[in-house]
């Protein structure tokens, strides 16, 4: 008899679906389209010769190749969690390499987040709109959403105090630059968010991973060093009420897939056990890497990337300003790689991706992916970090004709 292996499968798998607008983005090999659909860091910004360099040293030495190309432990390469907490440190979280986890990409991070807090039906709150790879990410493990609206500030305090009454298992943001919508949650609303944390008692999940691609202004301290603020001077990990998910993707390179874990040393300890689990560790060789390289040139390659991806969010935004009707509203990202965009209600997305590709040769995302509730079905996801100036300028006067004015 033949397996049936749609019957056969798990429940958990009602929850994962393959998206439909990968479909449509299937034609972006196309070198006619300008997309701004790739949600990815330019490869031309990778740091290669350090990187050429770094695998060089590694398997130069008899000792270090044998040790670089061997199992390794699951917490993650010493020196580089040791760099973590270095940095980390500065907003006075008394991190120690207990706190810290290697992980394949921050993506499995989130992964285990979900695999730790979330038993099938629990209630979990996020962003409305939030990153669609953490929905992908806790998908297996069967949540049900309550979406918090935000405006140019970040999340809205009243509408995550209603949240935070219904008890959900946590609270998933992106506080920097968020993907997709590009918006930096200000100081004062990241101490409102801490303020409910503790009075309601609900985990903070802190995605930090456009957190080094600001452009414009000084940087706010992170959610997880305010915990650690308010929970005054003490020895030890202070923050009692985030995880903190961090990579080196959008820094370094993602095909090396290292990114990491910081929380309470109970929670990494157990998330030690799902990395054993899943993959045992990270690979060795590129922590090595990764830890050489970083050591080597972290400001000078933050400041670089910001230099480079600066001049792409300028571009996107002039020619909105440029090109765009009145009756689209979009953000103004002090850093990441996006821009969000709101057509008029009346304009579905996806029949606008459509459109674009068809006949003007553009791409971008629909927003609707990016809603845990399926809203938002007049808006865009816009990455500026694949194009050039001048093909931005052209890809959004292009999109532009296809608006109502
Ligand atoms: C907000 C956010 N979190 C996490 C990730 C996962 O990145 P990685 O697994 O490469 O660290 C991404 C990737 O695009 C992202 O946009």
């Amino acid at each position: 008899m033949a397996v049936d292996w749609t019957e056969r499968q798990a429940s958990r798998l009602a929850g994962m679906k393959a998206s439909e607008i990968r479909e449509l983005l299937k034609v972006l090999e196309r070198p006619e389209i300008i997309s701004f659909a790739g949600g990815i860091p330019d490869p031309a910004l990778f740091p290669h010769a350090e990187i050429a360099a770094a695998y060089q040293r590694v398997m130069a030495s008899a000792q270090h190749r044998s040790m670089a190309l061997q199992y390794s432990v699951s917490e993650g390469w010493l020196p580089l969690r040791e760099f973590i907490c270095e940095q980390q440190n500065q907003g006075g979280l008394g991190a120690t390499p207990e706190n810290v986890v290697i992980t394949s990409g921050s993506q499995q991070g989130l992964e285990f987040i979900g695999k730790l807090l979330i038993g099938a039906g629990d209630l979990v709150a996020v962003t409305r709109p939030t990153y669609l790879g953490a929905l992908q990410a806790f998908a297996p493990y069967e949540p049900r959403y309550v979406s918090v609206p935000v405006d140019d500030e970040g999340v809205l305090p009243g509408a995550l105090e209603d949240a935070f009454r219904q008890n959900p298992k946590f609270f998933y943001l992106v506080p920097d630059f968020q993907n997709p919508n590009g918006i930096t949650t200000s100081l004062a609303r990241r101490r409102a968010v801490l303020a409910l944390a503790e009075r309601y008692g609900v985990p903070i999940i802190e995605d930090a991973a456009y957190t080094e691609l600001r452009y414009d202004g000084e940087p706010l301290p992170s959610l997880m060093a305010l915990d650690a603020e308010r929970a005054g001077p003490g020895a030890g990990f202070r923050p009692r009420h985030v995880i903190y998910a961090g990579t080196f993707s959008k820094t370094v390179a993602p095909a090396l897939r290292v990114g990491w874990l910081t929380g309470p040393a109970e929670v990494i300890h157990k998330v030690v056990l799902m990395k054993q689990a899943a993959d045992l560790h990270s690979s060795t060789i590129n922590q090595i890497v990764i830890n050489d390289v970083v050591r080597a040139i972290w400001p000078e390659l933050t400041a670089r990337l910001r230099a480079a991806y600066r001049i792409r969010r300028d571009a996107m935004l002039a020619a909105l300003n440029a090109w765009f009707p009145p009756g689209v509203r979009w953000t103004e990202p002090a850093g990441g790689l996006f821009v969000w965009l709101e057509l008029p209600q009346d304009i579905c997305a996806t029949k606008l991706l459509e459109r674009a590709i068809g006949e003007v040769n553009v791409a971008f995302v629909p927003g609707s992916a990016f809603h845990a509730d399926r809203s938002g079905a007049n808006t865009c996801r816009l990455a500026f970090s694949m194009v050039g100036a001048e093909a931005i300028d052209e890809g959004v006067r292009r999109l532009s004709t296809l608006l109502p004015r």
